[in-house]
């Protein structure tokens, strides 16, 4: 009795932090996506194809986008310039209070709503 209980009460507390997880992560896309619209939207375009010269082209398969998430999340919390580029990339595209966290959330936003469109 006492065992069965147990094993009820664990399948319980695996379910909820199951959906607890799953929750979170479709939060974060989300999060990335009011993100991007605040700020990020005005250089890079809703589309993510670029709205001003110099800014590149999300959408392309061998752009940006095929970079590691580890490597945009640096650019963008630090800002990037490619060499020969006519326009830098400036630190946190302009969201002052932007954590690590917040970045990575966008580059899952932008994976989903850019890649291969
Ligand atoms: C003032 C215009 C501007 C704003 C605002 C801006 N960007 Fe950018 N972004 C650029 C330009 C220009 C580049 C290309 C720089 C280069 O390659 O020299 C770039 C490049 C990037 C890259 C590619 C970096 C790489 O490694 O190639 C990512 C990712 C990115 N921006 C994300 C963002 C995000 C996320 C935001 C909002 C938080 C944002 N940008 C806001 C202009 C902007």
């Amino acid at each position: 009795m006492k065992r069965s209980s147990f094993l009820i009460a664990s399948l319980v507390a695996g379910i909820v932090a199951y959906s607890a997880g799953a929750a979170a992560s479709s939060e974060s896309v989300e999060t990335g996506e009011k993100l991007y619209n605040s700020t990020c939207v005005a250089c890079h375009g809703a589309n993510g194809k670029g709205k001003l010269p110099g800014v590149p082209d999300f959408t392309k398969s061998d752009g940006r986008l095929s970079k590691d998430n580890e490597v945009l999340v640096t650019h963008i919390m630090e800002g990037f310039k490619s060499p020969g580029s006519s326009m830098a990339m400036p630190a946190k595209g302009g969201i002052s209070s932007l954590t690590k966290e917040q970045a990575g959330a966008i580059v899952q936003y932008m994976r989903q709503a850019f890649s291969g469109k």
